[in-house]
């Protein structure tokens, strides 16, 4: 049956390999005792054996990695791994790990695939939480981090001790897109692990995996769920790498409820054509705000005046919902545009179907000085739009009538 074979086909890309949307439907479907088209969400935290000797053949079988089947919810649970199947077909992976949220993904596979010790590298950009993470948690394990400009020589930056790079692409809030094919067979040569944070992208847009990078990471709270009602977080690559952060996820323990994973399946199958629509509102959005003279300056991939446009152009498939912009005036004028606006929610997430807007100044950075801020590269003037799935001209329309107002 063709929606079974696609789990397989998925692993050696071809070209018979089927598209993006087919995936996101069919992808890792395997049939059901109970005939159902829509998969059971299973909620059993533990698996019940029929007899000692049943529990004794599952034991063998599971050493000798015969089944799938799993004792116990921390280690697995069927709903979770139909939701694992598809997300590995989608990222064109042997494997994929579901866990609670982005941060247990990332936590967990640092934490896993770096030794004490070791040497990290960080691209400039990346999540705050995630530089958080290793700066002042994998430090008391004596790892050490250089956070990479993406400016300096990879030469320079890499030591003997480096154990891994993790890169984010695109970059919140400016869309920087990293050229992924040059640092992946730099890595490559020197026996470094690549871990790319590509939640900005989504397979459907990046594949990193085919670009030669080891372990795609998504925090599946934004356009893999797509619809702002869960929090997820997934890492895909070679099964042995998955493997060894499955392992450390069935210690460390932040794993996805089967709810969440049947809810994150359901949003799965409408990624093709959402994602068509979020990089439709984001280009056409992102043109129209270049254009107007009230905005001082927009980041998008997809403006040919972008930094990383000729990158961006060559790796990815779309760019995304994602606009970042600075309006005319300062903080009270931007504050006033924001609240003017009539269809994008004042939230600080993205990539769902609602367009969310989020003014950095009073989100993540309030606690600091205007001064401060714009150290850090966040003027006061600064939106980030995170388009949704509305009709693009509703949004053209609601953003002119907002600046107008700020
Ligand atoms: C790029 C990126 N990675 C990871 C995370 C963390 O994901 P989560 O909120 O699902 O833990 C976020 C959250 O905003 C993010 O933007």
């Amino acid at each position: 049956m063709f929606a079974q074979t696609i789990s397989l086909v998925a692993v050696t890309e071809s070209e018979t390999l089927p598209g993006v949307s087919t995936m996101a439907v069919h992808g890792g479907r395997q049939p059901n005792p109970y005939r159902a088209v829509s998969e059971p969400l299973v909620m059993s935290a533990p698996a019940v054996f029929q007899s000692t000797v049943d529990l004794m053949a599952f034991v063998q079988a599971r050493r000798q990695g015969l089944t799938e089947q799993v004792e116990y919810g921390r280690y697995g649970n069927p709903t979770v791994q139909e939701a694992e199947r598809r997300l590995a077909a989608l990222e064109g992976a042997e494997d994929a790990l579901l866990l609670a949220s982005g941060m247990a993904a990332i936590t967990t596979t640092l934490l896993a695939l770096v030794p004490s010790g070791g040497h990290v590298i960080l691209t400039e950009g990346v999540y705050r939480r995630t530089r958080q993470f290793v700066v002042d948690f994998l430090s008391r394990l004596g790892v050490t981090v250089t956070l990479w400009d993406w400016k300096t020589p990879l030469e320079a930056v890499f030591r003997s001790e480096t154990a891994l790079v993790l890169a984010e692409t695109p970059t919140n809030p400016y869309l920087r897109v990293l050229d992924l094919e040059v640092l992946a067979q730099y890595a490559r040569e020197r026996g470094v692990l690549t871990v790319v944070d590509a939640t900005f992208a989504t397979p459907v847009n990046l594949r990193p995996l085919a670009l030669g990078i080891d372990l795609v990471v998504h925090s599946a709270t934004k356009y893999l769920g797509g619809h702002h009602d869960l929090l997820a977080g997934v890492v895909a690559g070679e099964k042995a790498l998955v493997q060894r952060v499955r392992e450390a996820l069935g210690v460390w323990g932040g794993v996805c409820a089967p709810q969440t994973a049947s809810l994150l399946s359901r949003g799965l199958r409408t990624l093709g054509l959402r994602m068509a629509q979020h990089n439709r509102n984001g280009q056409v959005v992102a043109e129209f705000l270049e254009a107007h003279p009230v905005v001082e300056r927009v980041w998008y991939p997809g403006l040919p005046s972008h930094p990383d446009h000729e990158v961006a152009r060559r790796q990815m498939k779309g760019f995304g919902g994602v606009v970042s912009f600075t309006v005319r005036g300062g903080l009270e004028a931007t504050a006033r545009f924001v609240d003017a606006l009539q269809i994008p929610l004042l939230a600080a997430s993205l990539g769902g179907v609602e367009s969310l807007v989020t003014l950095p100044a009073l989100a993540s950075y309030y606690h600091l000085s205007s001064t401060e801020r714009l150290a850090l590269g966040i003027p006061d003037n600064l939106v980030r739009l995170s388009l949704g799935v509305e009709d693009t001209a509703d949004l053209l329309t609601d953003l002119a009538q907002a600046l107008k107002v700020g």
